[in-house]
């Protein structure tokens, strides 16, 4: 039975039995998690040249490769959706300042690059009076793959450091399902850095004010790869307006780095029909990464 049988299986005992759902309350079911659905179903197990092991998909079919980039449309356009625009500009990925690059075309300080920017911090909108920490991102900063979410919520106020509450491990749980380690393996983020009051969605001016940071970080990190989680992340980001129905299962591309977008953990906490296409989504991010040798470049553990 292939992974996908597996957890049709799992879903369909899962409706008739009303059961609870181990993604929300782990203890309740814990072998049911999506790592142990990974592990026992026949994601073969692919092992790279330095030895180490990796779940891949088992019957891997290669993604359509970036589309090319187009112009991007306006930001404020695309945000529309959301809270009326102020009157802030945001600049463009292209206006930051490059980053230093070897003679060789590598960036050697990258660590170094992102540290100064955390120190920097930000206190560009109101929300830097409101939250109690500024939640920069946290990760390896040679990591191949970006994770972007929204904004961080309660827990990740507190704390500072992005995805620690109950989204945050399903997402830990959810990367750890197809091989990635979350300190190690990925650098996550959001689009906002500050916690917006209540856990409303952020406001567009405040998307406006916060992204060129983001534009930076990914300009310093470099990644191979971005998965972004949910529709406020993929349209601050892409040059896309469309729901998450229509974004998920392609690759897209962001100033040429590959990029899929899935539904957002807390979404998947909050309604179970988003899990399986999640799923399928995870496995299919897997396949891009697989295909683009990602797992042989990761972190030994
Ligand atoms: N949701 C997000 O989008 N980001 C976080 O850091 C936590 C929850």
């Amino acid at each position: 039975m292939n992974s996908r049988e597996l957890l049709g299986r799992y879903f369909r005992q899962q409706a008739e039995l009303d059961m609870p759902d181990p993604f929300i309350d782990r203890s309740l079911l814990e072998p049911l998690t999506w790592k142990r659905v990974a592990e026992a179903s026949s994601l073969s197990r692919v092992r790279d040249a330095s030895g180490r092991q990796h779940a891949a998909a088992s019957a891997p079919t290669l993604p359509r490769p970036p589309e090319p980039s187009r112009k991007p449309m306006d930001l404020k356009s695309r945000l529309s959706s959301l809270r009326p625009v102020g009157d802030l500009v945001a600049s463009s990925p292209s206006t930051a300042e490059p980053l230093r690059r070897e003679s060789d075309g590598t960036v050697s300080n990258k660590r170094e690059a992102l540290k100064e920017l955390f120190v920097a911090g930000c206190a560009k909108c109101h929300l830097a009076q409101s939250r109690r920490k500024f939640v920069f991102g946290a990760g390896n900063a040679e990591a191949p793959v970006m994770i972007i979410g929204e904004a961080p919520g309660q827990d990740e106020d507190q704390q500072g450091l992005p995805f620690v509450g109950a989204a945050g491990k399903l997402l830990t749980t959810m990367l750890a399902a197809i091989g990635l380690d979350r300190s190690q393996d990925v650098f996550i983020t959001n689009i906002l850095k500050c916690h917006p009051p209540g856990n409303r969605n952020p406001e567009t001016a405040e998307i406006l004010t916060c992204i060129p940071l983001l534009y930076r970080q990914i300009d310093i990190i470099a990644p191979r790869a971005i998965l972004l989680l949910g529709r406020i992340a993929a349209h601050a980001l892409l040059d896309m307006t469309e729901s998450i129905a229509k974004m998920r299962s392609r690759v897209l591309n962001y100033n040429d780095i590959p990029v899929m977008v899935i539904y957002h953990p807390a979404a998947l906490l909050r309604n179970a029909q988003y899990k399986r296409p999640a799923w399928e989504d995870l496995q299919q991010f897997q396949t891009l990464l697989a295909s683009m040798d990602i797992y042989g470049s990761l972190p030994k553990k």
